[in-house]
């Protein structure tokens, strides 16, 4: 019996590829973190199962850091996670720290088709940190330490943990035709709640995303 979470993550990956089945070229926002890794897995066995294309897909990491080493960049985590193991081309990996104008290039591609989204404990999309505007595009930032503690497993202490990362803004999420935001285990219920269950406040980015006509949330701690 798969439970929750993998349910969703098999939603989402199954959403993603029904749309490259759909329309060749696709342009899509994909996140990192933890949250994601199983929908990975899940679109990895289903680009198999449906031999998908991915030669005309565009794939925009939602967000990148400025100061971490190669291996734990979130170009890393994309390739190791999905770009190698389906053939995504490399002038097809976008990310915002090595691309100038990245809200340009994405409107150039014809916009996002469909964005996957985590959300920080701190209610954070992408790296857009509470207090950042709506009215706010690819940018650098500066990482809050909520942000950094969570982090700071991934790089073994909170010295080691990057400070400054480049993210698409919350207009650039926004603009996207799809939003699908997954939040997965007991310690996202409340960040969830806050983010859904009140009006849209710039101290919980995520409540943006209210804003927007087809979001759907996947989370298991309803
Ligand atoms: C980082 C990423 C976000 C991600 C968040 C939650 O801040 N920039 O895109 O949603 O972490 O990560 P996790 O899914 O590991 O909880």
């Amino acid at each position: 019996m798969t439970d929750k979470k993998d349910e969703l993550s098999a939603q989402a990956a199954e959403q993603i590829s029904n749309l490259i089945r759909k329309n060749k070229s696709v342009n899509l926002g994909l996140p990192t973190g933890n949250t994601p890794l199983l929908m990975y897995q899940h679109l990895v066995k289903l680009s198999e199962q449906n031999d998908l294309d991915w030669s005309h897909v565009h794939c925009f990491a939602l967000d990148e850091y400025l100061d971490s080493p190669p291996e734990h960049s979130f170009q890393t985590y994309l390739e190791s996670n999905l770009y190698d193991k389906v053939g995504v081309p490399k002038a097809n990996q976008h990310n915002p720290a090595t691309t100038d104008n990245y809200d340009s290039i994405i409107k150039e591609h014809g916009g996002l088709n469909l964005t996957i989204l985590g959300i920080g404990l701190n209610g954070h999309i992408a790296f857009n940190e509470p207090g950042t505007p709506q009215l706010s595009f690819t940018q650098c930032i500066w990482l809050q330490d909520t942000s950094r503690k969570a982090l700071s497993k991934t790089f073994g202490s909170l010295e080691a943990t990057p400070i400054t990362a480049v993210t698409m803004g919350i207009s650039t999420i926004l603009a996207s035709q799809t939003i699908v935001m997954l939040a997965f285990g007991a310690d996202k219920k409340q960040i969830v709640e806050k983010a859904f269950a009140n009006g849209v406040d710039p101290n919980v980015p995520a409540s943006y995303l209210k804003l927007h006509g087809t979001v759907s949330v996947l989370t298991d701690t309803q």
